[in-house]
């Protein structure tokens, strides 16, 4: 390559997060950084049009779909794709290393932050805290009731972690401070106390049950009406994974009908939409998809997939590398 490598950000990032990108000691050349201002989703056409004018990297966020036909927009000068995020379901892998496009992502350094989040969402649906909170602002309180926003303790409730993985471990640490009982399900054992192989026989211990597995065609719609049914009716079911996890339809219906007591989302199946089903649903508690957002956390996945961006483009391949296979095809293009 001769040059600087061009780089394509998809949306606006936190200020001083692509500096990585042009700083002058390396690695390689500094980059040029096209910018993209609109801060809306890129949709497919956009990105197809805006890679046939020739880029080396992309970083991008969880918004944009990097699909065969994006890839192939990047017409063999296209090396590496960075996902602000940990998860990349939004991103076809597979087609990115048959491209030879390096695919980056964002692993460990959101881990406590959206653990902190998936807590939040079982303290509250647990204990009705929105519902709670509606009503008085609503000016609905009329003074202390004996039977009022009863909802179910946390403290010594059985935890069922689906996925555990770093922030199904990292949830699991502050379960312990409540006197949880926490057991958790993957498909590998994890040779840990509280494995349980069978997602079913999780399902029906758990007071508690909190989703921590990436998407996949194994996981989408692993939470269906089948799996609420085998759930308690006082329990709760907290989501801060992808929202295509659970059937929302299904989830709706368990909450309108008893099945489940109560559910704490951050994702939804066809964000920003909201089923509008969960939205008049009892015991829904419903987060816009801020599971990793602290100042400190958003800045740092900014500036990881930067580091990675320009790490990649100088013929390294970061530890965060998800095909880092592929890098032996982009490296034979220079
Ligand atoms: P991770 O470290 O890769 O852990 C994933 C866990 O899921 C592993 O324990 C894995 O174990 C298990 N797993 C994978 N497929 C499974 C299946 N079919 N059945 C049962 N278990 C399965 O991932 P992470 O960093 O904890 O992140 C998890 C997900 O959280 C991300 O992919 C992302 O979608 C989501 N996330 C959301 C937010 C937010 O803002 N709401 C923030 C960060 C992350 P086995 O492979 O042994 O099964
Ligand atoms: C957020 O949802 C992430 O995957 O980082």
């Amino acid at each position: 390559m001769t040059g600087r490598p061009r780089v394509l950000v998809t949306r606006p990032l936190p200020a001083g997060t692509t500096d990585p990108l042009v700083a002058p000691d390396g690695p390689g050349p500094p980059c040029e950084i096209v910018q993209r201002t609109d801060d809306e989703p890129f949709e497919q056409a956009g990105l197809v049009a805006a890679l046939g004018e020739g880029f080396d990297g992309v970083v991008c966020l969880l918004t944009e779909r990097v699909d065969a036909a994006v890839l192939a927009a990047g017409k063999g000068r296209l090396r590496v794709v960075a996902n602000v995020a940990v998860g990349f379901d939004n991103i076809d892998v597979d087609a990115a290393t048959a491209a030879g496009v390096v695919v980056c992502n964002t692993p460990g350094i959101l881990d406590e932050t959206t653990a902190d989040l998936a807590f939040l969402l079982v303290l509250a649906a647990a204990r009705r805290t929105s519902e709670a909170e509606a009503a008085l602002r609503a000016g609905r309180w009329t003074g202390f009731h004996i039977d009022e926003f009863l909802g179910r303790d946390v403290h010594g409730a059985t935890l069922g972690l689906v996925g555990y993985g770093r922030i199904g471990r990292a949830v699991a640490r502050r379960a312990q401070g409540f006197a949880m009982e926490v057991i958790h399900h993957t498909r590998t054992p994890t040779g840990e106390p509280g494995w349980v192989g069978d997602l079913h026989e999780l399902l029906g211990r758990s007071d508690i049950v909190s989703l921590h597995v990436p998407l996949t065609p194994a996981t989408r719609y692993l939470i269906g009406p089948a799996e609420l049914a085998t759930m308690k009716p006082t329990a709760v079911l907290v989501n801060t994974a992808r929202g295509p996890i659970v059937d929302e339809e299904a989830l709706a219906e368990a909450l309108e009908t008893g099945g489940i007591a109560a559910a704490g989302l951050d994702v939804f199946e066809a964000e920003p939409v909201v089923h509008p089903r969960l939205l008049a649903a009892p015991g829904a508690v419903l987060l816009p998809h801020i599971g990793s957002a602290s100042v400190a956390t958003r800045t740092a996945m900014a500036r990881l997939a930067s580091s990675s961006a320009r790490a990649v483009l100088a013929g390294e391949i970061p530890r965060n590398a998800l095909n880092p296979e592929a890098a032996s095809s982009s490296l034979s293009r220079d």
